[in-house]
């Protein structure tokens, strides 16, 4: 299978959708060999994707988790791939446990007022840019650089690295699409400067997340050196570069659909549900992390032998029309919930609540300070990043209407 019609490469708008539509339709999981070469079984219905997430034999340790596992240098690939999201229970609870306090919905509430300067500022740079060049890629103005600032502000990354940290995940999550070397600069780059980073928290402990987690590490050695790089730079990646796609496909599914718009401009107390449908409507990330039978399993009647490598195609799951009537459809209304767009079982995303929160603060901000906002080039000429784990516009130009 070519990159072209991988359903989870199809770069044209729209088009991973339809792909997986048509995958979806010949059943509820497949037997593909993707486009990076690896042969896996691909999940594409609802039921069946919860079961499997939810099934103790399908494990992550062992699992391919590095677009050049054997390739890369065993000190930087172990630096970078000692987290939660690829080890299993043990190691798993125990890793996720020390940071899970720091992302209860409780404490991120707290962050709101901070959450709303920042939308505040990167409007007001927005409106600029509108007004001198008539329209403003949405994901560099403000989709873009609000997560990244939320996540390094709560972990304690100074804010002149802060562009330096997003520059390293464009490379990290195209993974195999930008090649072995441009891959592997922006690991060993961002590995030194975690490494750095964390040794001044370590001589100047401050009230930040990075200092309780080296105190931690220290203190009562619940982690190892690679943990707690691991587990810093899966924090920073995982906690924006999805949240930027849920704001911007958010914006873009809403300019799409002057109906579902005109609705929640007019019952802005329908955000948290709107962010919800949007989450199910164009998922941010298109999978998780891929996982491997540990033994035989049976989904839908087919048998799984172990040693399997097995991908969860969440842009299907969440358009399975068995569990969703018209799901191609956006429906603010829905109160169905149950969308599977940040995983499910053990390793269910442990930053949503802060997603959620940006995502409903920046699109309330969003509308409220442009009542004219439209899209500047028709929906159906944006294109996506070629990427197997996210769901990401590669720009998204907006005007005034
Ligand atoms: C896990 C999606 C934002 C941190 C996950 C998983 C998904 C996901 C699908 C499960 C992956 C798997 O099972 O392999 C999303 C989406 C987000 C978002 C769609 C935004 C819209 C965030 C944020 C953080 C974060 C803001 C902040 C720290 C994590 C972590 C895990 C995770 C640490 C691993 C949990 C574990 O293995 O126990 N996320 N995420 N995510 N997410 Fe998120």
């Amino acid at each position: 299978m070519t990159t072209d019609d991988d359903p989870f490469l199809a770069v044209r708008d729209g088009a991973r959708h339809r792909a997986l539509a048509e995958l979806a339709a010949r059943g509820p999981v497949h037997h593909l060999t993707l486009a990076t070469g690896a042969d896996a079984w691909v999940v594409t219905g609802y039921a069946e994707a919860k079961a499997v997430l939810t099934d103790p034999r399908v494990i992550r340790e062992g699992a391919s988790n590095s677009p050049y596992g054997e390739e890369m240098p065993a000190a930087l690939y172990s630096a970078l791939n000692s987290h939660m999201l690829t080890t299993d229970p043990p190691a798993h609870t125990r890793l996720r446990r020390l940071v899970s306090a720091a992302f209860t919905r409780r404490r991120v509430e707290g962050l709101a007022p901070r959450i709303e300067r920042i939308c505040a500022d990167l409007l007001d740079g927005m409106a600029k840019t509108l007004e001198a060049d008539g329209e403003a890629d949405l994901i560099d103005a403000f989709a873009g650089p609000l997560p990244i600032t939320v996540i390094c502000e709560l972990l304690g990354v100074p804010s002149e690295s802060h562009a330096a940290v997003r520059g390293w995940a464009g490379p990290l999550l195209a993974g195999r699409f930008v090649g072995y070397e441009a891959y592997s600069r922006a690991a060993g780059e961002f590995v030194d400067f975690l490494h750095l980073l964390l040794a001044d928290k370590r001589r100047q402990p401050v009230d930040d997340l990075l200092s309780a987690l080296v105190e931690v590490r220290d203190g009562e050695d619940r982690l190892s050196e690679d943990e707690l790089t691991s587990m810093v730079q899966l924090l920073l990646l995982a906690g924006h570069e999805t949240t930027v796609n849920l704001i911007a496909n958010g914006v873009k599914a809403l300019l799409a659909d002057p109906g579902q718009l005109a609705l929640l401009r007019a019952e802005p107390d329908r955000l948290p549900a709107a962010v919800e449908e949007l989450l199910r409507f164009d998922s941010p990330a298109q999978a998780p992390v891929p996982a491997i039978t540990a033994e035989p399993i049976e989904v839908a009647g087919q048998r799984i032998p172990a040693g399997e490598n097995i991908v969860i195609a969440l842009l299907a799951v969440n358009r399975d029309p068995a569990r969703f009537a018209d799901p191609d459809v956006l429906d603010l209304t829905r109160d169905d919930g149950g969308h599977l767009a940040f995983g499910h079982g053990v390793h269910h995303c442990l930053g949503a609540p802060l997603a959620r929160l940006e995502a409903r603060i920046a699109l309330g901000a969003l509308l409220e300070r442009f009542g004219d906002l439209a899209l500047a080039v028709p929906a159906d000429s944006l294109e996506r990043l070629p990427s197997l784990i996210i769901n990401r516009l590669v720009v998204l130009p907006v005007r005034r209407a």
